[in-house]
């Protein structure tokens, strides 16, 4: 049996017009979350609330003198340091944020919005949900004219999720639906654009997703073993419902740009997660059609 709790978006959505998606432009308003950056690149997020105050390394910084301000104003604090402040980006966000599970990078983040092909007005199915990050970046693939639903088997995960995303956006979004639900018993949702799974065995889900999808749709899969991808791969050729299914990792090199030197940081992160995708067919069961590299259309 599974558990079932659905989240329902409050009505009032005051919230949304005060610091929401709306309000990313133009100058500082109250309600909004802000990033600080000090004069070494030590960073601190903080959300605008009049007649407040907030005591840093660098002095003491009162709220009302940023409402109003322009994004990437530099204001002097009482003790003479400069303090750089721009609104969050969504990768800034995902790597500060509170986790209640291991968090997919911005880096792969980016890519699977491309590899899963996240448009505007998609709907698009998610499982697990774990912190949110990935239901984020899914929140901005599909835009306010898509949903997504995502399924997350556990309630501390579910708790977390809901506070980050409610951190970021401001207010709850509309066109998310979170249930405490476990996937592997099945997707309730039908003709769905896209299926993107962040679970330990997705290859439980290949007969769900089938049923899920629209013909054309993609699945996608994040996972951190290749031990995993071969099992998931096997599952998706042998179900007959899938083609083109292909896997790969971003690797992201860093370079240091100085003055007088160019070069790759000492340190990079070797090894996230694989990203595996095929596409469903339509119809019946037939033979997998293979992606081959290099082949030209
Ligand atoms: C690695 S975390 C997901 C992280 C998430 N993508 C993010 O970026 O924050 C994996 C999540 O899958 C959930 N999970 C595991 N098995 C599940 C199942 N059968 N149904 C739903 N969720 C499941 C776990 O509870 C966990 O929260």
């Amino acid at each position: 049996m599974s558990q079932e709790q659905t989240e329902r978006p409050p009505r009032d959505n005051s919230q949304a017009a005060e610091a929401g998606r709306e309000t990313q432009r133009g100058p500082f308003q109250a309600g909004e979350r802000v990033l600080l950056v000090d004069d070494k690149g030590r960073r601190k997020t903080l959300r605008l609330r009049p007649g407040q105050a907030q005591e840093w390394h660098v002095g003491h910084l009162e709220h009302d003198r940023l409402i109003g301000q322009p994004e990437g104003t530099v204001l002097t604090t009482p003790q003479g340091r400069a303090v750089l402040v721009l609104r969050q980006t969504l990768a800034d966000f995902v790597q500060s944020m509170a986790r209640a599970s291991q968090i997919i990078y911005p880096k792969d983040l980016a890519a699977i919005l491309m590899d899963a092909d996240i448009y505007p007005g998609a709907r698009a199915f998610e499982s697990g949900v774990g912190s949110g990050a990935l239901t984020l970046a899914l929140l901005r693939g599909v835009g306010p004219t898509g949903n997504v639903v995502s399924y997350e088997v556990r309630e501390d995960m579910l708790r977390r999720a809901r506070e980050n995303i409610r951190d970021f956006l401001g207010a709850w979004p509309e066109n998310l639906a979170l249930h405490q639900r476990d996937a592997y018993e099945g997707i309730q949702e039908a003709e769905v654009d896209r299926v993107v799974l962040d679970l330990p065995e997705p290859w439980r889900m290949v007969e769900h997703a089938a049923a899920a999808l629209r013909s054309g749709g993609i699945f996608l899969a994040y996972l951190p073993t290749v031990l995993q991808v071969h099992h998931l791969t096997q599952a998706l050729m042998d179900s007959g419902q899938f083609h083109l299914a292909e896997t790969h990792e971003v690797l992201v090199r860093p370079w240091h740009v100085g003055s007088r030197s160019v070069r790759p940081d000492h340190r990079m992160v070797a090894h996230t997660g694989f990203i595996t995708t095929a596409r469903r067919g339509a119809g019946a069961k037939g033979t997998h059609f293979p992606r081959e590299r290099g082949v030209k259309e």
